[in-house]
């Protein structure tokens, strides 16, 4: 049975004072809240430390919205695995599309990163997932393929099991307000555990959790929850609410 894991990415919103009151209001209900859910939060590096010390001891995991390829050393700008396990960080994302956009990461630095964190024992939120033009064109599961295929290249199957999460984002849906039908979401999900299954192994495969973002709101986010292969959600604008985002848990 895969736990369901909803993932909050603040991307670069909130301030200090914003992102300790949100904390605390998700740890809140969190802790009362169904035990078959999981709730991590990624708050913008600033805020691990404050964010940390309002979790601590509760149920809500803490995570990092990237992490760096290298190890400690000359990167100025950079933070590397070692910095966000020291603050706690259980996971970090990884392969954002805003990130594959706006910093340009390639699948290659998308893997240096997933494996570099692995390797040093801090999980991943690994995401993938098409451009409207590439679902147009009919090539999705072509690029969602190549995009993990490229990510967990040279992984052991026990580190994907023990320490991945992918989340399915198709790059349409993000931040747009349109979603994926949970149909093509789940169609998508069933595709990313048989690419898994044919590189990791059939065990692996069925532990994996597969999330889904883009533009996950409370109205919805029931709806996806029950398809068979979507494990949870990565949600950006509804987590910046407290109570779009506790509803997104409880749905
Ligand atoms: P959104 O973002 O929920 O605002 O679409 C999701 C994401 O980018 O992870």
């Amino acid at each position: 049975m895969r736990t369901k894991l909803i993932a909050a990415n603040w991307k670069m919103n909130l301030d200090r004072e914003t992102s300790v009151r949100l904390a605390a209001e998700v740890r809140r209900f969190a802790d009362g809240a169904r035990p078959d859910r999981q709730a991590l939060l990624a708050p913008p590096f600033p805020y691990l430390e404050p964010v940390r010390e309002v979790l601590r001891g509760g149920r809500v995991l803490l995570g990092a919205q990237d992490v760096s390829e290298h190890p400690p050393g000359a990167f100025t700008g950079e933070v590397s695995a070692e910095m966000l396990l020291d603050l706690g960080c259980v996971r970090a994302i990884v392969g954002h599309s805003e990130r594959r956009e706006h910093a340009e990461e390639s699948d290659e630095r998308v893997h240096a990163k997933a494996k570099r964190a692995v390797d040093l024992g801090l999980g991943i939120i690994l995401c993938v997932g098409e451009k409207e033009e590439e679902r147009l064109r009919g090539a999705e599961k072509r690029i969602v393929e190549a995009q993990l295929r490229a990510a967990l290249a040279g992984f052991a199957p026990r580190e994907v099991e023990q320490q991945v999460v992918v989340a399915y984002e198709p790059v349409w849906a993000i931040g747009t307000g349109r979603t994926a039908t949970a149909a093509d979401a789940e169609a998508m999900h069933a595709h990313v555990r048989e690419v898994l299954a044919a590189l990791f192994g059939e065990g692996v495969a069925r532990a994996v959790r597969i999330l889904y973002g883009g533009s996950v709101k409370p109205s919805n986010a029931g709806e996806l929850l029950a398809e068979a292969d979507i494990d949870g959600a990565l949600v950006g604008g509804a987590s910046l609410d407290g109570a779009s985002f506790t509803a997104i848990l409880s749905a």
